[in-house]
């Protein structure tokens, strides 16, 4: 047991509980979402007190350095003082170009940010609404090819931020961003490995800035990018997808669909889910880089298959679009 110091209050903390189940459990508003470390809903400042290592996963060399931890994944070592961050310090203005329809419920949002990002294609970031209100959305630019920043917002019902971006935002608004973070990014050490891509609806956004990133850094290996979609109206960019399966022959892009119709048909869309396909092109996934993102338990299961038909696990990069919390 030890204690935790927040807001001028102490709390007590039972062995292995997390900081965050310590914190709200016994009352204290800390925003949450995930509670597996991946939407950073959780962030949190330490003051005092050591900071495990685990709870610090996935953040910037820079931020960790600051003290900034991941409350759902920090099981306290001993007495911590610790506070909300100051977003101030981990946000930069950006002003809004375009708003773009990519299908019936997707949108490209590009942005101008103040002073440039540092940051890899398929990274992701938090766009906020307001002070407390924010959600993580990929990023689908390259830095190196893009001059703008690019993210594809699919419309949730009833979606604060989702709905937002969809509804109210125009050109020349101004909004604010935080830092860009993960690890679903190219590595060019990997140039001749095969890579292997999956995502559903906007989870094509991470996957679509890391092909162009890998192409345009000459890629050498093979790289398929399965896109699944419910119907053949939520596939999206295809015509650009497509250019660039022309352009380059070690690109190969496959759309899929749950249903068929005319269009999936005119579209030579496969009538599969994504991972279907995946597991009936590929026969083992030994020595694969894998990407994948977008709806979770498509993400889960992907990991799991793609794990046990010889990938290793290490080389399985995710990122599931994960609901926040209610801030
Ligand atoms: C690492 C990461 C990257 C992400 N990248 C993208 C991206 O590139 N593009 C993108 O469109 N989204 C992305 N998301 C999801 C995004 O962060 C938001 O969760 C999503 O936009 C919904 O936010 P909202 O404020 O509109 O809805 P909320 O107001 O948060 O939720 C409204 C209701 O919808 C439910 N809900 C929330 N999300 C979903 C969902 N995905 N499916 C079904 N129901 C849901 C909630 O539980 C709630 O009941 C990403 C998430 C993570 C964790
Ligand atoms: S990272 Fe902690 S709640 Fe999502």
């Amino acid at each position: 047991m030890t204690t935790i110091h927040f807001a001028g209050k102490a709390y007590v903390c039972e062995p292995r509980q997390t900081l965050l189940d310590c914190l709200q459990t016994q009352g204290a508003m800390v925003p949450s979402g995930c509670r597996s470390g991946i939407c950073q809903s959780c962030l949190m400042r330490a003051q005092e007190g050591a900071v495990p290592s685990l709870a610090q996963q996935g953040l910037s060399p820079h931020r960790a350095a600051q003290g900034y931890l991941l409350a759902c994944c920090c099981i306290p070592e001993g007495e911590m003082t610790v506070t909300l961050p100051d977003t101030q310090g981990l946000t930069c203005a950006a002003t809004v170009l375009q708003r773009v329809p990519l299908n019936g419920d997707i949108c490209a949002l590009r942005l101008h940010p103040d002073s440039p990002l540092d940051y890899r294609a398929g990274q992701y970031l938090r766009l906020y609404h307001q002070a407390d209100t924010s959600r993580c959305y990929s990023l689908a630019s390259v830095p190196t090819v893009d001059d703008y920043l690019e993210f594809h917002i699919r419309r949730i019902p009833g979606g604060r931020v989702s709905g937002w971006v969809h509804d109210d935002l125009q050109p020349g608004d101004r909004v604010m961003i935080g830092e860009a973070v993960g690890d679903c990014v190219y590595d060019e050490q990997l140039c001749e490995r095969t890579l292997l891509l999956v995502g559903t609806g906007s989870g094509l956004a991470p996957l679509y800035g890391i092909v162009r990133d890998a192409l345009s850094q000459q890629h050498t290996g093979p790289i398929w990018l399965y896109h699944g979609s419910f119907v053949a109206q939520g596939l999206y960019l295809q015509p650009e997808l497509r250019a660039l399966a022309a352009r380059f022959p070690n690109f190969h892009y496959v759309p899929c669909v749950d249903r068929e119709s005319v269009e999936s048909q005119a579209w030579s869309a496969r009538v599969m889910t994504a991972l279907d396909a995946v597991m009936a092109d590929h026969r083992s996934f030994s020595g694969y880089r894998v990407y994948l993102c977008g709806h979770p338990d498509m993400v889960n299961a992907a990991r799991l298959k793609i794990f046990v038909g010889g990938a290793s696990m290490s080389d399985i990069l995710a990122d599931p679009f994960l609901p926040s919390g209610p801030s």
